[in-house]
């Protein structure tokens, strides 16, 4: 072949090859919420301190969404009957506003992490009247003050029991006020900010029984004119549980009463027992990680499959650093639930969950 061409070859050989793997890495979704810009919103639960960490620039490349972890429950935020610890709250909310991000509100009304003053007068149980006033008094406090930044409010969480054959959980609320402090709560809501999405929120959702009994309240709720736009499904799950026969079945329920699906608190952890004896990251890497790759793949393709219900995909913590496994339900057991690991490098789920 004549030189010149030979030259003239492979220029346009090297080109091509260029070009294709600039072309090939521009392709690639550089992010979980760019990945998800057609589907949903991605989220993390955060608290306030790791906005102070390396932990922010990963939120920050990654997510879009982000709920405080504890900071805006009843107990951090509300201490005193008159004072707010609006402090951690605010520095969350801040730095959502700051990055254009937005913000889930978790939660206004839950029987946990709720202060002392709550349930009592003098040294009294609160009556009904006294307990549904302070119920409005703390929605319309913390719902007015982030207005501009919580789009979507897990306004009721965790009201249904888990026993056999009982419809609400005996708490507090319920003992003192009845059931109707579920609906009041969200009129509450509603009434301070008319556009937020309000959402009640629950874990166990896909399990038979007590979805139907989440899908009876809602109904209720709904035949009664209650100002309630969706369901907050929390996700805590291991690598053996849900099914995807399960999770399918949950999600055409809900979407059936009209609702929005959000996923509020997702983790994949890798004890599928309480029983399970703790594992080392070594041991994770080479025992459960791959059964954790394939729970990822199938609830996001599944989730990718329901997008025009499904909203937002909240993960409950950044990496597996730290996350509320570690002490739940075993103390000091550690876990490996999210898509980062310690050194807040991807795991191999991460890539599932992002090339489809
Ligand atoms: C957990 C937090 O992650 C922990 O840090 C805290 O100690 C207890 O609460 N369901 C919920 C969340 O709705 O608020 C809980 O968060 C996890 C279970």
């Amino acid at each position: 072949m004549n030189p010149s061409v030979q030259l003239l070859n492979l220029i346009i050989l090297s080109f091509l090859i260029s070009s294709c793997t600039t072309s090939k890495k521009d392709d690639q979704p550089q992010n979980l919420s760019e990945a998800y810009n057609d589907y949903f919103k991605i989220g993390v639960a955060i608290g306030p301190r790791t906005l102070e960490t390396d932990q922010a620039e990963l939120i920050l490349e990654q997510f879009v969404s982000l709920t405080a972890e504890n900071v805006m429950k009843i107990g951090p935020i509300h201490p005193k009957r008159d004072s707010f610890n609006w402090g951690p709250a605010d520095q969350i909310a801040e730095f959502a506003r700051s990055n254009d991000m937005v913000m889930r509100g978790h939660t206004l009304c839950w029987h946990n992490q709720v202060p002392d003053w709550l349930f009592i007068l003098g040294e009294q149980e609160v009556i009904r009247d006294t307990l549904l006033n302070r119920l409005k008094f703390h929605v319309t406090e913390v719902v007015s003050r982030y207005k501009d930044i919580v789009y979507a409010w897990d306004v009721v969480n965790e009201a249904i029991s888990d026993k056999d054959g009982e419809q609400y959980r005996n708490n507090k609320w319920f003992e003192i006020v009845g059931e109707d402090y579920i609906a009041k709560a969200f009129q509450y809501a509603h009434e301070t900010d008319p556009d937020a999405m309000l959402f009640y929120n629950d874990y166990g959702v896909v399990n038979p029984v007590k979805r139907e009994k989440i899908y009876l309240m809602i109904k209720n709720l709904l035949g009664q004119g209650v100002p309630i736009h969706g369901i907050g499904i929390q996700a805590h799950w291991s690598i053996e549980k849900p099914t995807e026969e399960e999770l399918v079945k949950t999600i055409e329920l809900f979407a059936s009463l009209g609702l929005k699906i959000h996923i509020t608190e997702l983790d994949i952890s890798i004890y599928p027992s309480r029983e399970d004896q703790e594992i080392s990251q070594a041991e994770f890497l080479e025992t459960a990680e791959q059964k954790q790759v394939e729970q990822y793949q199938m609830i996001f393709n599944v989730f990718r499959k329901y997008k025009d219900h499904i909203e937002n995909v909240t993960f409950w913590g950044i990496s597996d650093r730290r996350s509320w496994l570690d002490n739940y339900p075993v103390a000091g057991r550690k876990n490996y639930p999210l898509l980062f690991d310690k050194d807040l490098q991807p795991k191999k789920a991460y890539d599932v969950v992002i090339k489809f």
